[in-house]
């Protein structure tokens, strides 16, 4: 990833992989501006960082004034995520996972596509997740917000390729952050082991990347048995 001079944002950045992305990329030689709601520890003078809510109806404009002043950006890694579990009295999380996974990408995405376009270069990596196949009933918002993510970015990659974008849909199993709730975690990865996946993604811009491969085949039988259960009713 090492690459002076480069510059990236990184939505979603003050916890769990996007923090961990930002921490590497700096020490790699990026200038990075990340964005959450809450502030971050400075990294130092290729560091930026700005408190906006993806879910603010003014996230469109701020995000442009901070491209604006901090771009243009070479990459954006969206990490921003929640993933409540279901509670049924309160479906409003439910909701929630909808705007911030799936609706904060598209407008972010939105955002920085006219300036992309008119440099005929730019890579935007979303990060979904290996649930994105899954029907479930502990957080179905969760399943279904990357279910659109990981359809709508991985059309919308094969829509733009010809203006010299790139749209790589990386598909995590489990990583150890707060955001990993199940009591069982299998073939969890480490921040750093999920960091280092989003550097050699940008060094090769795939459509699809979906790890580790153990959880990956995992996912896929699970995927099969739920599918077959709702069929069956
Ligand atoms: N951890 C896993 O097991 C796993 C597995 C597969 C995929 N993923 C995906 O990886 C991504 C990152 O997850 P993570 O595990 O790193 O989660 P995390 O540790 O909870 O971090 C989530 C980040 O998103 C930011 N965020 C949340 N709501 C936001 C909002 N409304 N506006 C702006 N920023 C917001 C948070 O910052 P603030 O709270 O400060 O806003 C935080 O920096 C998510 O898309 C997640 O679905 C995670």
């Amino acid at each position: 990833m090492t690459d002076p001079g480069r510059s990236c944002l990184v939505v979603g950045s003050s916890d769990g992989i996007g923090r961990r992305v930002v921490e590497r990329m700096v020490a790699d030689g990026w200038t990075v501006t990340g964005i959450s709601r809450s502030p971050a520890d400075s990294l130092g003078d290729r560091h930026h960082h700005h408190v906006l809510d993806v879910r603010a109806a003014d996230y469109r404009a701020a995000l442009a004034a901070v491209c604006d002043q901090r771009g243009p950006f070479d990459v954006a890694v969206y990490c921003a995520g929640v993933g409540d579990l279901l509670e049924l009295d309160d479906l409003a999380a439910q909701r929630a996972a909808f705007e911030v996974n799936l609706l904060g990408a598209v407008d972010t995405f939105g955002v920085l596509y006219p300036a992309w376009r008119a440099r005929r270069a730019g890579h935007f990596v979303v990060l979904s997740s290996l649930a994105d196949k899954l029907l479930g009933p502990r957080s179905p918002g969760y399943n279904a917000s990357k279910a659109a993510v990981s359809s709508y970015f991985e059309s919308l990659a094969l829509a733009v390729r010809g203006d010299g974008i790139a749209i790589t849909n990386l598909r995590f199993g489990f990583v150890d952050t707060k955001l990993a709730k199940s009591p069982l975690r299998p073939f969890m990865l480490t921040r750093d082991r999920a960091a280092r996946t989003v550097a050699r993604v940008i060094a090769r811009r795939p459509i699809r990347r979906s790890t580790p491969l153990p959880m990956v085949a995992l996912c896929a039988a699970l995927g099969l048995i739920l599918q077959c259960r709702a069929l069956l009713g």
